[in-house]
């Protein structure tokens, strides 16, 4: 039988974050993950470049159902915490956009200084690792593993949520939280693609691979960012913010022209440019092929003196008002995360302790606490493990 004050399962970001904080306390630290490596989530990340904080991380960028629980914890190691490690390890970055930071070079950069800090810190890292069963035994947790069995004062659950089964993602978590008497909310996959299956999908393939300017929204919430258009559907960081927001069956709306206000914009044009077709003026504004495609599926191109002040208005609120139903979402398949989890109000936001099982703790995604698109995620796992820690 092995004791260790902490065993935590999962050695993702939250996992790694918490290992190394608790075990530079003093305390000894088990992570044990059932992949064959740690961390694979974040060699996939932002691209391959892995976008590990946003510069503007705020509590209103996560979604949960109990909005004030990510407070404490993102007070307790902010952004600025964790660029200070990234510093202390010559790891170089850059802001891409919206306070988005980004690894010059590669994912494993990050990984590589989450592990080097596990090793200084003495963290028995072991990977291959399964748990068959947890039972809670006088002062902490007794659990049979396929490295037989680990007795330990403090068992943190940092298996993260169900997006992208093939990294590893299980819902072994929420058992967990289930077995010790936790409310579990309803998971479903977010920051993922949408699937359109009705006339759009012609046009969706059609332009796959076309990026443009937007602003997406959907049930109250509006993004300024890309949209892309794909063989099977709609994605980008722009419908992937707003799908977080959707549920089965809404409508999203998308304004194709928000650098413009557009009846004000087609009237410009038509009085400067009457004999302009209207195909011509949306090429300077999308590309070629989407103008075209747009003007001959959307309007019927004719030069600009020939529309009515009524066929603006109509054209006008097709581009700045795109309503459309996607007919579903990517899934857990491609999801970036996963929204609701481990119900938040049976859990500390001080010290991410149960509530209902002394000694047991969730970080990360496993919680119901999800960010929007740009590195919130990762901060989330890195504030909620090194909160855990300090109490763990
Ligand atoms: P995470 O999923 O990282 O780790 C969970 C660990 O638990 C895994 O190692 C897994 O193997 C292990 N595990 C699961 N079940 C187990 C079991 N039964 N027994 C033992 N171990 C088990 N976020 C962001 O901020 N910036 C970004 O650039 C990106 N990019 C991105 C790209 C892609 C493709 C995805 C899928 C996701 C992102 N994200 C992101 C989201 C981010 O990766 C995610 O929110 C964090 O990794 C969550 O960290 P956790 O440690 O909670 O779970």
């Amino acid at each position: 039988m092995r004791f260790t004050d902490i065993l935590i399962i999962g050695a993702g970001a939250a996992g790694l974050m918490c290992a190394f904080s608790a075990a530079q306390r003093g305390r000894s630290v088990m992570l044990i993950d059932h992949a064959n490596k740690p961390g694979k989530k974040i060699l996939m990340s932002g691209g391959g470049r892995c976008n590990f904080t946003n510069m503007y991380t705020e509590p209103s960028n996560f979604l949960s159902q109990n909005p004030h629980f990510c407070k404490s914890a993102l007070a307790r190691y902010t952004q600025w915490d964790f660029i200070e490690l990234v510093g202390k390890h010559a790891v170089a970055y850059h802001e891409k956009k919206l306070g988005q930071l980004f690894c010059d070079n590669k994912s494993s950069d990050i990984l590589g200084l989450l592990l080097s800090e596990c090793e200084q810190a003495k963290v028995d890292l072991r990977m291959d690792t399964s748990v068959q069963t947890i039972a809670k035994v006088e002062g902490g947790y007794c659990l049979q593993t396929s490295a037989g069995p680990i007795t330990c004062q403090s068992l943190v659950i940092a298996t993260g949520g169900l997006s992208i089964p093939t990294l590893g993602a299980t819902g072994f978590g929420y058992e967990v939280a289930r077995q010790f008497g936790h409310q579990v909310l309803p998971t479903r996959a977010g920051l993922v693609p949408f699937t359109i299956t009705d006339q759009l999908k012609a046009l969706c393939t059609e332009l796959s691979g076309t990026s443009v300017d937007c602003v997406a929204s959907c049930n109250g919430q509006s993004f300024r960012e890309n949209l892309l258009f794909t063989h099977r559907g709609l994605s980008g960081p722009a419908i992937l913010q707003v799908s977080s927001f959707w549920q089965p069956g809404e409508a999203i709306e998308i304004n194709l022209l928000p650098e413009h206000d557009a009846a004000t914009w087609l009237r410009e044009q038509q009085a400067e440019r009457p004999n302009s077709e209207l195909k011509t003026l949306l090429g300077e504004v999308f590309t070629k092929k989407m103008a075209n495609l747009l003007a001959e599926q959307w309007f019927e191109s004719r030069p600009m003196k020939q529309y009515t002040p009524a066929q603006l208005d109509e054209l006008a609120e097709r581009l700045a008002h795109w309503r459309l139903v996607p007919a579903g979402t990517e899934g857990y398949r491609t999801a970036e995360v996963t929204l609701g989890g481990v119900d938040t109000r049976e859990v500390s936001s001080k010290t991410l302790e149960s509530l209902k099982s002394p000694g047991l703790y969730f970080i990360g995604e496993v919680l119901d606490v999800s960010g929007h698109l740009g590195g919130f995620n990762f901060q989330w796992a890195w504030a909620s493990g090194y909160a855990a820690a300090q109490f763990a």
